[in-house]
């Protein structure tokens, strides 16, 4: 993971530490991608944080609308739920708005585990790589509709 405060023109600033994350209410751990590994703490953060359901979800340049999906992201929104993504491969950004409206931008990379707390303004993009493979976890799945930042 690699965080930065982006300025009023959206360039790259100071490195924001995952401490500072945790204040501005967003969870963020890293987690071995060996499924033996993460099971036993990913099924800990499910049972404290109520989330019931799971899925995987990859993006890869070969991917069928590839640019129709990843526009879905692209625009600020927030969600009823926590939106909860798992890195297993691949990279991609985040964009997630601070308590007081600024931009924090956050690379998740493999192993990289975050929370964007439901209701807080983000949006996502993936990297020149175009490749991501997450696990998602769910309260309700029907409750991650995005609301876009009118
Ligand atoms: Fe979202």
């Amino acid at each position: 993971m690699k965080a930065n405060w982006l300025d009023a023109n959206e360039r790259t600033g100071q490195e924001i530490e995952a401490a500072t994350l945790d204040v501005q209410g967003v969870m963020y751990k890293v987690l071995d991608t060996d499924p033996a590994e993460y099971r036993e703490p990913l099924d800990t953060i499910k049972r404290v944080q109520g989330y019931i359901q799971e899925d995987q979800i990859e993006l890869t340049p070969n991917t069928p609308n590839l640019d129709e999906i990843c526009a879905k992201f692209v625009d600020e929104h927030y969600h009823d739920e926590d939106e909860v993504r798992f890195v297993l491969d691949g990279e991609g950004i985040f964009d997630i708005r601070s308590k007081d409206d600024r931009w924090m931008r956050v690379v998740v990379e493999t192993g990289d585990l975050i929370i964007v707390p439901a209701g807080r303004h983000h949006r996502f993009t993936l990297t020149e790589k175009k490749t991501i493979r997450c696990m998602r976890l769910f309260k309700d799945p029907s409750g991650w509709v995005a609301h876009y930042r009118q």
